[in-house]
Order: structure tokens, then sequence, then C-alpha cells
């Protein structure tokens, strides 16, 4: 992020903090409740959303050497990432151009030189080029090269693997993640490493995770015995770059920007700055690592939130471990909090009490997130 920015940023915090005020916009937002567990719109979410869109499947440390592979089966459609001989990431579809079995079941392994297919062994390199069927004989007039396996397009980000999966050789990523990506780029998340990884299912429609990362308005009361007395009561600066947004949750430390010079100040010192990106991805930015969350669905009234931390490289000592244990914990356990009070909701619209939700002008992130979504659906 930018020193002019920073320096925004830190004048718009210190004088909400001076007025007890926040960022808001003109109105409130209602949207309906039926968007959360109607089986048509998570159709149409997932053919578009999760079909077109590039998605956070993995940690690129976990893809760092030659011979690295990872599997994802989130989407319900299966993935394969892998780092070839040269150095070179590929993602595909993890399904063998034969008959269509699962190619690699391992949800990752390392040293790999071939992928074999456990139905009938035919053999790919990492880059997904066919390059053995047994009893070749059989199989006469088959052109090898046309059965190597599908790529999709992928790309590394901010310490994150993004894949688009639907067939094809590029996609302008870079285009795509825009201002959002050049802030984050800023924060070097590229080289760091990833810290206690989890992969949680949660009984509730996967946009009701996403809301609670998009407002600070529920940290006071809902994270009271966890991280709320860090942060000041609902302040933020939320900044809209469409279809993705950047939001800036003010800790208590702010209060000492009071008659402040702010030249050379770090933003990261005094709140947290959290990246959205779109469809379903939150990066938070705490003082000397991130985290990261991607949130796909399961069905209209579960999803699953993959996540971990973004550290700045793997702890060396037993201390330095725990220092990292300990930090990254607080992270999970006040997701944990949103997990649950997400349960709650969900039975809550399933009870049909509420027809609508409302945003309030300082949720305007949730807002923002469903007018997004809105356009992709309906484009
Ligand atoms: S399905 Fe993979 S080798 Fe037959
Ligand atoms: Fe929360």
């Amino acid at each position: 992020m930018d020193a002019a920015t920073q320096i925004e940023w830190l004048e718009r915090t210190r004088r909400h903090m001076a007025a007890g005020s926040t960022d808001m916009e003109e109105t409130v937002t209602r949207i309906e409740t039926s968007r959360y567990v109607d089986p048509a719109r998570l159709a149409l979410e997932e053919k578009i959303l999760f079909r077109r869109y590039p998605l956070a499947v993995s940690f690129s440390s976990k893809l760092s050497r030659p011979g690295d592979i990872v599997t994802h089966d989130l989407l319900g459609i299966p993935l394969l990432l892998t780092r070839d001989q040269d150095g070179r990431l590929h993602a595909f579809f993890n399904v063998c151009r034969h008959r269509g079995a699962k190619l690699v079941w391992e949800r990752g392994g390392c040293g790999k030189r071939a992928l074999v297919c456990p139905y009938h062994a035919w053999t790919y390199d990492l880059a997904g080029r066919l390059r053995g069927i047994p009893h070749e004989e059989g199989f006469s007039g088959v052109d090898r090269a046309q059965h190597n396996l599908v790529a999709l397009p992928v790309a590394e980000a901010f310490g994150l693997v993004f894949v688009v999966p639907q067939p094809g050789d590029s996609y302008d990523f870079t285009g795509f993640f825009g201002q959002v990506g050049r802030d984050l780029e800023s924060f070097g998340l590229g080289s760091h490493v990833l810290h206690d990884e989890r992969e949680i299912g949660i009984q509730s429609n996967w946009k009701i995770v996403m809301e609670g990362g998009l407002e600070t308005y529920h940290v006071r009361y809902a994270h009271k015995a966890t991280i709320a007395p860090m942060f000041a009561d609902n302040v933020a600066v939320a900044d809209r770059f469409d279809p993705h947004a950047r939001l800036y949750f003010t800790k208590q430390v702010a209060k000492q920007l009071e008659g402040a010079a702010l030249e050379g100040k770090s933003v990261r010192d005094y709140g947290n700055p959290l990246y959205f990106i779109f469809p379903n991805l939150v990066i938070l930015v705490q003082p000397d690592h991130a985290t990261a969350m991607a949130v796909y669905p399961r069905g209209t009234d579960e999803c699953t939130v993959l996540g971990g931390a973004l550290i700045p490289e793997p702890p060396a000592t037993e201390k330095a471990r725990l220092h990292w244990d300990r930090n990254v914990k607080i992270f999970w356990d006040a997701l944990d909090e949103d997990f649950q009070m997400g349960r709650a909701i969900q039975s809550g619209f399933r009870s049909g009490a509420n027809s609508h939700v409302t945003f309030g002008r300082f949720e305007q992130a949730c807002a923002w997130f469903h007018d997004s979504m809105d356009r992709a659906l309906s484009a």
C-alpha cells in the first residue's frame, strides 16, 4: 500500500476516533433471505462465481519445489496443482483422460516425478503430458498428445494459488485483482509461508461466513471474550474497488494518532487492513503476518472454510513455532465465534421468521458484496 494511501487512511481513522464515527453509505441496504436457502440460487452461484472467477485454492508454499502436488475438492470438481521439474506451476482437472478416474487421491505430496492413474495406470508427467499407456497396442490410432490432462488458468499471488476452474490457457489475474492486488503485493506476502492451515465445515450458507468478515460492527459483541478489547468499537474505513473491497479495522491503539505526525507511520500498527477479493476470499493483514480464508459452498446450508496464516518464514525454533501457534490460534478462535453465529443465522433463515436482511450504513462491504454478486449473476 503506497505511503499516500496509508496517510489518508490514518487521517480518516483519526477523524473517526475523535468524532466517534465510521465510514458510512448514504442508505441502508435490504436483501431477501431467500438467497441463503434457495437451491436454484446456489446452482447459479456455483455455475458463475465458482467457475468463472479466480479462486484461492491453496498456498504457494505448499507448492514451492519441483515435484510438489496438491489436490483440491472443495468445488465439487476435482482439481490438481503441480510444480513441474522446470519449476512451472500447473493446474488441471484431476481427471484421467482414459475413462475419467480421479488421478491423484492424496491431499498433497512432494518429490513426485509422474502421476499414475490408480485405475489402469495411464501415466502423466507433472506438466500434464500423457507419457505412458500400459498395453498400448490396445489403443492403436489414439493420439497421446490429445489426451494430456486438461489445463486450467493458474497464478500465484499474495502467497496463495489462484485457479479459474474453467479450461483455458490464460487469464488476466493481475487485471482482475487491480488495486487490491497492488496493495497486497506491497505487503510482501508472496514470500510468506503457510502456518496452521485448516479446513472447517460449517452448517451455514457460504455468504453468511463471508459477511462475518466484512464488517466490524459485531466485534464488540460477538467477540467480547476474545479480540474485542483490542479493537475500537465500530470504527473502520471502507474503499470499494468493485467487485473487490478493502477495509481498515481500527484498533484501540489508534487513539495515539491524535495530534501525531502521520508521515512514515504504517497502517499495520494501528489496525488491520482487510481485503475482500471477489467472490469468496478475505485476507486480513496483521502487524507481522496475514491470514487468508476462502469459503466454498457445499449446499445451501453448508460450506467449507479453507484458511491459514501467511508468516514471513518457517519457524526456525520451538519458541518461534509457539509464538506463531499462539498468534494464529487467536484468529481461529475468533472465527469459531463467527462460525457459531453463522450456524444460528442459517437456522433463523430456515425458520422463515425474516423475509429480508438489513445491512446498516456501516455494513457497506456486505452490501457491496451482494451488489457485485447480483451483477455477476445477471450478466
Ligand atoms: S481411467 Fe485412468 S487409466 Fe483408466
Ligand atoms: Fe468476526
